[in-house]
């Protein structure tokens, strides 16, 4: 039998192939950076050809170092950056624009306009999305209006439209295979989530004619097989899910009311309500969590844009630190007398604020504060917005878990995730397995073709790494998050 199941995550800022054991243990990994493209103030795009590239020197790779062939692969899972917006030609398989990126801020008028024009409510209601640039459909418009000839190209069947997990698979499949998932669907503004198909009132109110679009297919099932000559033989493609889902998965929230929060570029807090949607009351949004055997799941998803970012800019903006992890050391240096508060509104502010044209602050600056003191509110800016993303689900639904379970590279940070416990009031669980994400498409994956077990068996083998219990006095806690809410307060102009 194959020993392996090959994952794919192509995340924002990095590609990655790991090849998992069936115990769920990582036996290789290969990882690029992804080249980042900034053309002007909000706009953030990726060459589709590193997107691709990259991935495919890290599948490469990953299986050279295990001195593995296609033959002991019994299946590809991916897992991916959501709304990222990929228009290529079926026939070539190029890419007729750069990806337009979900932290992409260029459409924020075009979403304002929809909204004056009253669409938010019908928007809201099929797809549990808001009126914001994040999501795909304006980005696709920005296309075809951009690209000469796109909009041709697009009605007649020319061009196809798809986010990073679709484009991958049309690569990897030699342009066999134009399909995507439910989740990564979900998140196009496009797609009913009740229904689970594409909906024609909302194409016609993007202007997306239907001809670009991929098949939308649950997350473990038959997405293709690799072109044999990527790989030195065929491959099949079992399992896919957007990077947040996808998460979801490996933290086995399969009960509704859990609830897993990931830090890599941004932060998504996502909570099970199981197979039926809940509508939010508190401006969070309603997504397909994950589509098995035909039936959906569904989460209330609070999304964040800066998390790990954050650390980014202390290192590369400020040149405070020279690795993400000195961040840690840096924050417990400093002085607890100062309060100083970051609201990292580098592109804007997502849930449950959605604001894309703010821009970040920094207050309470003394002629004291220093490296120490920003790096701290660096890391508590990633705990405060998470505690934002809780406090909304917990108004939306009541009788969710206390306790949350994390992933992603932030939580290497002791210090951050014990102040998160602090500023929650609740336990936070960090759990043995790191590659939450990863975990997730490769079980995706297994499940489809019989190297994983169900889904039962695999909550069972989750295992906590270790607790993080609050140790914040109730009004210490109180008092700061009124700090933090008085600051974005004063950037919005009231809240
Ligand atoms: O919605 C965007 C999200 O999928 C990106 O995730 O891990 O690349 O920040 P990440």
């Amino acid at each position: 039998m194959a020993a392996y199941i090959l994952a794919i995550d192509q995340g924002t800022t990095s590609s990655r192939a790991l090849l998992v054991r069936q115990d769920g243990s990582v036996a290789a990994l290969a990882q690029e950076e992804l080249p980042q493209h900034f053309p002007a103030s909000g706009h953030v795009e990726q060459e589709a050809e590193d997107i691709f590239g990259t991935v495919l020197n890290c599948c490469r790779a990953v299986l050279a170092k295990a001195g593995a062939t296609a033959s002991d692969i019994a299946a590809i899972g991916i897992t991916n950056q959501r709304e990222t917006t990929l228009v290529w030609e079926r026939a070539t398989g190029r890419a007729i624009h750069r990806a337009i990126v979900w932290q992409d801020r260029r459409t924020a008028e075009a979403c304002a306009q929809l909204e004056a024009d009253g669409h938010g409510a019908l928007v809201n209601a099929r797809t549990g999305l808001l009126l914001d640039p994040y999501f795909s459909a304006t980005k696709i418009a920005h296309i075809l209006a951009a690209v000469p000839g796109a909009r041709e190209g697009a009605e007649t069947g020319e061009l196809a439209f798809g986010t990073v997990d679709s484009f991958l698979l049309y690569r990897l499949t030699g342009g066999r295979a134009h399909v995507t998932d439910a989740t990564n669907a979900a998140r196009t503004l496009l797609f009913d989530i009740h229904r689970g198909e594409w909906d024609d009132d909302l194409l016609a109110l993007f202007g997306v004619p239907r001809a670009l679009l991929p098949e939308v297919k649950d997350c473990a099932a038959d997405f293709g097989t690799t072109d044999p000559a990527l790989f030195g033989g065929p491959i099949p493609i079992r399992g896919v899910a957007g990077d947040q889902q996808a998460a979801m998965v490996g933290q086995a929230c399969f009960a509704p009311g859990m609830v897993k929060s990931t830090y890599g570029t941004g932060c998504f807090a996502l909570l099970n309500t199981g197979t039926t949607p809940v509508a939010s009351s508190s401006r969070l949004l309603t997504t397909i969590a994950y589509q098995i055997g035909g039936q959906r799941t569904y989460a209330l998803e609070g999304s964040i844009f800066v998390a790990g970012a954050a650390v980014q800019w202390l290192r590369d903006g400020l040149r405070i630190i020279s690795t993400a992890s000195e961040s840690d050391r840096l924050a417990a240096q400093a002085d607890s007398g100062q309060d100083v508060i970051l609201v990292p509104a580098f592109v804007g502010l997502g849930a449950p604020y959605w604001r894309p044209e703010v821009r970040g602050a920094l207050f309470g600056l003394t002629r004291a504060t220093g490296p120490a003191e920003l790096a701290r509110a660096a890391l508590e800016s990633v705990c405060f917005q998470t505690v934002d993303l809780i406090d909304a689900m917990r108004a939306d639904w009541p009788d969710g878990d206390t306790v949350l379970r994390v992933d992603g590279g932030m939580t290497a940070s002791d210090f951050t995730m014990q102040r998160l416990a602090d500023l929650l009031g609740a336990p936070v669980d960090r759990p043995v397995q790191k590659e939450t994400t990863v975990l997730g498409a490769a079980y995706l994956a297994g499940l489809e073709c019989g190297f994983f077990p169900p889904p039962d068996v695999f909550a069972g083998q989750w295992r906590l790494e270790r607790r993080f219990t609050p140790q914040m006095l109730p009004e210490v806690r109180a008092g700061r998050i009124a700090q933090w809410r008085d600051a974005v307060g004063r950037l919005i102009g009231g809240v």
